[in-house]
């Protein structure tokens, strides 16, 4: 069984670890202590030196997901989980926000910031868990039970969020539900998510959408098994959007954020990881002595993998197809994101 044990190909990606990760870890996410360009001969100095010159004349921000390779990582000014990233776009001050995540992530982003300029690398870089539930889905539920709030997980189209009471991500949910009066919860569209949080809540009478996130749910817990045999001292993390047979077998279940924090506070040394392989930047930068083992099907979003540094340098000189949401959209879709900001902080 080939163990993606670090370092491994991951060291392509990571080529600058020694020159950036300057970041500070501040419970929820990291905030770039990154100031200036140390001198080095290698090539991609060149497109982070001229990214940080954009990024000051443009009085932008750059945030990226914990997903997206590394070297992207650690040229944002503030890196982390879903929750984080969009408390971080709703409290900038900047005028320009490049996005380095996907779709939704920057919508969500737009919708919170109207006046400002919200820009993403590579406008392909979609969700497809975004579009696995329709308004029609939610107006089914809505004629079938009077008490019925829609709790509508972030990674949804703007669309979806229209005719939802209120977003939630991974980090968030279970906070959020507790405010929630209602008997019934539509939770759309991660049926695993929604599937982790219904128990916590045995009051409550929960409805799912067949949505999944296609990175977690297809995890084989067989494998997962396989590597805990091989590592019987590592300690199992996995992301709440793995599916139940994965969840039942996890020492922690948390957001990505969540993940990283369980490995840097817990003693162990050895911890297998079930979520996106993008985490691994991290884990390994912030814990030099543990190890840290991924499912040999390795786990890509291949949409996360679409930003670049190139990309990032090219669409903060063109500004190219900017995020868009049409105002009254953009106002119905707000009502939930502020609903989770002041429920989920
Ligand atoms: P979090 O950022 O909430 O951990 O969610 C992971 C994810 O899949 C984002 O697309
Ligand atoms: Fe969507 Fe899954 Fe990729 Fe996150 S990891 S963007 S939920 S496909």
């Amino acid at each position: 069984m080939v163990l993606y044990r670090f370092p491994f190909p991951l060291s392509l990606l990571n080529t600058r670890d020694k020159i950036f990760s300057n970041y500070e870890f501040i419970e929820t996410g990291y905030r770039s202590q990154f100031s200036g360009l140390p001198g080095t001969g290698w090539r991609m100095s060149s497109i982070v030196e001229q990214i940080l010159e954009e990024k000051r004349k443009q009085n932008a921000v750059i945030l990226a997901h914990l997903y997206v390779d590394g070297e992207v990582q650690e040229i944002a000014d503030f890196c982390g989980d879903s929750y984080y990233l969009s408390q971080m776009a709703q409290k900038t001050d900047a005028e320009t926000i490049v996005f380095c995540g996907v779709e939704f992530m920057a919508e969500s982003a737009k919708i919170l910031n109207p006046e400002k300029l919200v820009l993403m690398p590579d406008r392909a870089a979609d969700c497809p868990m975004a579009h696995m539930a329709t308004p029609d889905d939610v107006a089914a539920f809505r004629a079938t039970y009077d008490d019925l709030s829609v709790v509508c997980y972030i990674n949804s189209t703007t669309e979806l969020k229209t005719v939802s009471d209120v977003c939630v991500t991974s980090s968030n949910a279970g906070k959020v539900i507790s405010n929630i009066p209602n008997k019934h919860i539509l939770f759309i569209p991660d049926q695993n998510l929604g599937g982790f949080l219904a128990p916590q809540f045995p009051d409550k009478e929960f409805h799912f959408v067949d949505g999944y996130c296609h990175v977690h749910n297809f995890m084989d817990p067989s494998e997962v098994e396989a590597l805990m045999a091989e590592h019987p001292d590592a300690k199992v993390a996995c992301h709440p959007e793995c599916n139940p047979g994965i969840r039942a077998l996890s020492d922690y279940i948390g957001s990505t954020t969540g993940i990283l924090k369980y490995a840097n506070e817990t003693d162990a040394k050895e911890f297998i990881i079930l979520t996106e392989i993008g985490v691994a930047h991290r884990l390994r930068l912030d814990n030099p002595g543990k190890t840290f083992y991924f499912p040999e099907t390795r786990p890509v979003c291949p949409n996360m993998k679409k930003v670049s540094l190139e990309k990032v340098l090219r669409v903060l000189k063109d500004h190219k197809d900017p995020i868009e949401v049409d105002p009254d959209i953009a106002e119905k879709a707000k009502n939930c994101l502020i609903k989770m900001h002041q429920w989920g902080g």
